[in-house]
Formats: structure tokens, sequence, C-alpha cells
């Protein structure tokens, strides 16, 4: 449906390579995408956001783009994009692309011109810069592990690359940098694009070069300078048109993203923060085998819920993505079918009742799970390759490198799209590029289709009801008995209405709080509350 406010809207994350083959070659492309628009429709989302087509040697896996005006061979051509823009739009489904300008792959011209020598006019599109005694500039780690600076014999200089070495920071304080990003930004406008996501938007300013305590993050993260290019970008750009904008943010505070959402400012419309995502590391570090924190994921979550509401900036709420394992495993249970889903069921109601602009991530309307791969052969993604030699320099044995990486991997969300029960889930002819779970003969889109009672069902009514109840994207949200071991529980307010959400995150019943009205209209409901009682991973939404 057109929803006449882009805050009301549902985007569903695409990401090619895993979601529909239509060559045989064992990854997605744009035709596949294609073939599936009607389902996406079926599904009632609003935008779909293509993580990154453009050309790119695919280190990983296009976040590190050669040419941002052209379209990746494997992925199809300039023509199939417009075909699925035209196609999408029929459906009323609006297209957003992902934009990757904080760096540019080393394959890049600008890069390879920078590159050549220093008097070379795009020297100054990045940064290079001296080592006083043979060591890098600073002791910054690169996120994806290794120094963040890469030697160049050559010149003696070096240059800097927060992800992987072959994605080169560009230099922001460059305006000629900043102009031939935005003619990019334009040229995807003019081409009929409805959106944007920006990648890692708030590290493109750097701050100054000098050696850190921690990773570098404090010179780099909502930089000196984000607001300012965040707000020439808009004005340049998108501002002025009817365009939905989402930035990925690194390791950010509310105070910024209220300052990079808020409308007043002119920056972006909303803003994707990850602070929840990591309340199963250790001390922060990601490469852990930790439980879910409940307390912590409930604070996060509603410290950010109320914090931006209350400062008038916009969220992007969220489980999964393509750099997250699956949720269902994840904070729910896959252990049995029945338990599986119902978790998967509970976390769908729990996030899309919060306030903010929910995004699903393929596959998980369907509840599909990790992989729960075996053996290092199978993964495929540059981090986590990195973080497994890192690991085995450290010492830990192989076991238990395994096990954190079948919690960590980036790659848990980057299996095919299970499409039906057939031969490769339906993805491909071929052979896949990932090994594809076993359980796809169960988990598949074409039997949660044929079932009134799947996870899917449950995501089409959430979405419908996100349409139809202005109390959902423009209510207030209450937080409710933070400190319950057990349940989530919160108030939606607007007008002269009120909603009440419970959500068990155990798999056991539990005791709803004395004191707590429960009677209302029932709006939704995944198990019931019987005797006081609410189901294991119970969910429900009340009408008061
Ligand atoms: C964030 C993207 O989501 C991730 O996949 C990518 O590796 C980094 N940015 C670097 O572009």
């Amino acid at each position: 449906m057109v929803v006449n406010d882009w805050r009301k809207s549902v985007v569903y994350q695409i990401y090619p390579k895993s979601f529909n083959d239509t060559t045989g070659n064992g990854e997605g492309d744009l035709r596949g995408i294609i073939e599936k628009l009607d389902y996406l429709q079926y599904l009632g989302v609003d935008y779909i956001w293509l993580t990154p087509v453009y050309e790119s040697p695919m280190n990983d896996n296009g976040y590190d783009i050669s040419n941002y005006y052209k379209i990746n061979e494997q992925f199809g051509t300039i023509d199939d994009l417009e075909t699925l823009i035209a196609e999408s739009h029929k459906r009323d489904l609006k297209v957003m692309m992902d934009i990757v300008i904080n760096h540019t792959s080393t394959e890049h011209e600008w890069f390879k011109q920078a590159y050549s020598g220093k008097e070379n006019p795009y020297r100054d599109y990045y940064f290079f810069r001296r080592s006083a005694d043979n060591q890098p500039p600073t002791n910054w780690e690169s996120k994806f592990g290794g120094n963040a600076w890469e030697y160049d014999e050559k010149t003696d200089e070096y240059y800097l690359h927060l992800y992987d070495v072959t994605q080169a920071d560009l230099n922001w304080d460059n305006p000629e940098v900043r102009r031939a990003l935005y003619k990019v930004i334009n040229y995807w406008i003019d081409f009929g694009v409805d959106g944007f996501r920006f990648d890692v938007i708030n590290v493109i300013s750097k701050g100054e070069f000098k050696n850190s305590s921690k990773i570098g993050k404090e010179f780099y993260t909502d930089g000196p300078r984000v607001h300012e290019y965040l707000h020439e970008m808009n004005r340049q750009t998108f501002g002025d048109k009817d365009m939905m904008t989402v930035g990925e943010m690194s390791s950010t505070t509310i105070d910024n993203c209220i300052k990079y959402s808020n409308p007043e400012r002119q920056e972006l419309s909303s803003v994707f923060n990850f602070h929840h995502l990591k309340v199963d590391y250790i001390d922060g570090e990601k490469w852990t085998n930790a439980k879910l924190d409940f307390h912590q994921l409930k604070n996060i979550l509603m410290e950010w819920q109320t914090g931006i509401y209350n400062g008038g900036g916009w969220n992007a709420i969220f489980w999964c993505n393509h750099d997250q394992p699956r949720v269902v495993t994840r904070f729910g249970d896959d252990s049995t079918e029945a338990l599986r889903k119902s978790s998967a069921k509970m976390l769908a109601i729990t996030l899309h009742m919060l306030q903010g602009t929910p995004y699903i991530y393929q596959g998980e309307e369907i509840g599909m799970t990790d992989p729960h791969f075996d053996s290092i052969d199978q993964y495929r993604d540059i981090e986590t390759l990195n973080a497994y030699k890192r690991l085995k320099n450290e010492g830990y044995a192989e076991d238990e490198i395994l096990t954190i990486l079948g919690q960590k991997s980036r790659d848990n969300s980057r299996t095919p799209v299970q499409w039906t029960g057939g031969e490769n889930a339906g993805f491909t002819s071929g052979t896949p590029w990932i090994d594809i779970p076993d359980n796809y003969e169960n988990i598949n889109v074409e039997a949660a289709i044929e079932d009134d009672q799947s996870i899917l069902q449950t995501y089409r009514k959430l979405i419908q009801l996100r349409h139809e109840h202005d109390i959902i994207t423009y209510g207030d949200i209450e937080p409710l008995y933070m400190t319950h071991d057990k349940l989530f529980v919160y108030k939606r307010h607007y007008k002269n209405e009120t909603w009440l959400i419970i959500a068990n995150f155990s798999k056991n019943k539990v005791a709803i709080p004395e004191g707590l009205d429960v009677e209302g209209e029932i709006v939704l409901q995944n198990g019931s509350i019987v005797n006081g009682l609410i189901e294991g991973f119970g969910a429900i939404v009340v009408a008061q």
C-alpha cells in the first residue's frame, strides 16, 4: 500500500548475493529480485533496501565499490536495475540504495590515481600520511583486524583503511571529494531511486591522527565536522526531495543521533545504532561466546526509544541485518520447531510495536536460523576469516573458535533465502556460494505461505497493523517492569489510546506481574494468558 508518511513504512532488506539466483551461477542477481517482487508485495512492506550492487571486487561483498556508476556484472545490468525499480513502483514498493562513501575499493580509479604517486591530484582524496620512525602514523586498529594503516613502499607513506585493507577511507575534508560524492548521490536520485542507506556515515569526519588507548574510535566516531558534512550533503542532494534516508552509525550516542535525524537540522531521516546488539559480547568484545544479557537489552532499547523520541529524532529498529546473526537463534530458541516458531513471533511483536521504522532482513520473516556451520571451510566472510586467524594466533582451540564464529559470524545471516523445500532451497540451480542450512526442507517461504499460523503471517499482520494504527508510529513509549528477569513490557500512548505490549523472553510460563491490568481488546497475540500466566515465548498486544 502507499503510505502517506515515510515514518509509517516498513523496510525489507535484500542482500542480493543471497536472495535469488536466476543464472545458475550460485549467486543471487537483480533479475532474481524482480522475480520475487510479488512475494514482497504479499508481505506488505513499503521499501526495499538493496545492499550494494555497484561494480566491486567483492572483497567485502560490495561494500568495496570500484565504480559508483556501474552495476556489478554478477548482479546484472543497469537495465535490470531500471526494470527492478519500475516493477517495484508498479507494486507500490519503493527502492533504497546503499551508499558507501566513507571509503572506496582500492580498485576505484580515484584510489589507483592517488596511489600512483605523491603529486597526483587524487592523492588528497584519501589519507596518505608519513611515518616518523617507520611506524604507522597512529596505532588505530582496523575494524576487520590489524593496523588501520597500510604501507606503500613506493612513496614511503601509509594510507588509512578503517575496514579492510582494500577499503581506503576517503578524505571528506577535501571539498572536491564531497562534490564528487554528491554527484554520485544525485545520479542515483535522477535514476529514480526513492531513498538511501548510508554506510558507516558517522565515521566520515576524521579528527586528529593521534595514538589512541582504544582502537582509535574516539578520533573519528561522530567526528568533528560530521554534522556539517551531513547537512551539506542533505542540501546538495536529497534534502528537497521526497526521500527516506537512514544512516548506519558505528558506536554512536543518543545526542548525536538526535542531531543526525531531527528534521530541523536537515541531515538524515533516521539512524541505525547497534548498542542493543552488543548485549552478548564480553567487555565489548564481539569475538566471544556469551549469553544474552536480557536486562542490558531492555535498558539499551528503552534508553534509545525514549531518548530519541524525546529529542525529536527517528530510530530505525531492527534485530537482523547482513552483519548480525539470525535473531531467532540469538535471542530466541531454534532447538525445536515449536520453540523456533513461538520465539520468532515473540521477537517480531516486541520489535514491531516499538517506536521507529522497522527493518526486516531477508529470511527473518520465515524464522530462518543460523546455519550452525561446523568447519572453517564453510565460512566466506572476510571479517570472520580474519577473526579466525587472530584467535588461532592467540592460542584458542579450533572447537572454541568455531563456537564463537557460530555465534558471531556475519555469515550466519548470509546463507541463501530458503524459498522452497526443493533442491538448494529453490535459491539456485547451481552450487550456492555458501552452504544452505539443512533445515530448508521445513523452513521455507513456500511452506510459510501455506501455513496460516506461520511466522510469516505474524510479520504480515504486524506490517498491516502499522499501516492502520497511528499509535504504532506516532505514540510515545512507556517502559514498564524494567527489572523483570523474563518479561519485556511497555505501553504506547497516542491521543486517547493506550496499547500494552507484554513479551515473554523465556520458554517457560511466567506470571503476569501483580497489579498489571491486562484487560482490553486483544490486537495481536502469540500464545495466551491463562490463570495469570503468559505462555513461554508468548507475546500479546492489548488496546486498553
Ligand atoms: C557496514 C556494512 O554493513 C558492512 O557489511 C561493511 O563491511 C562495513 N560497513 C564496511 O563498509
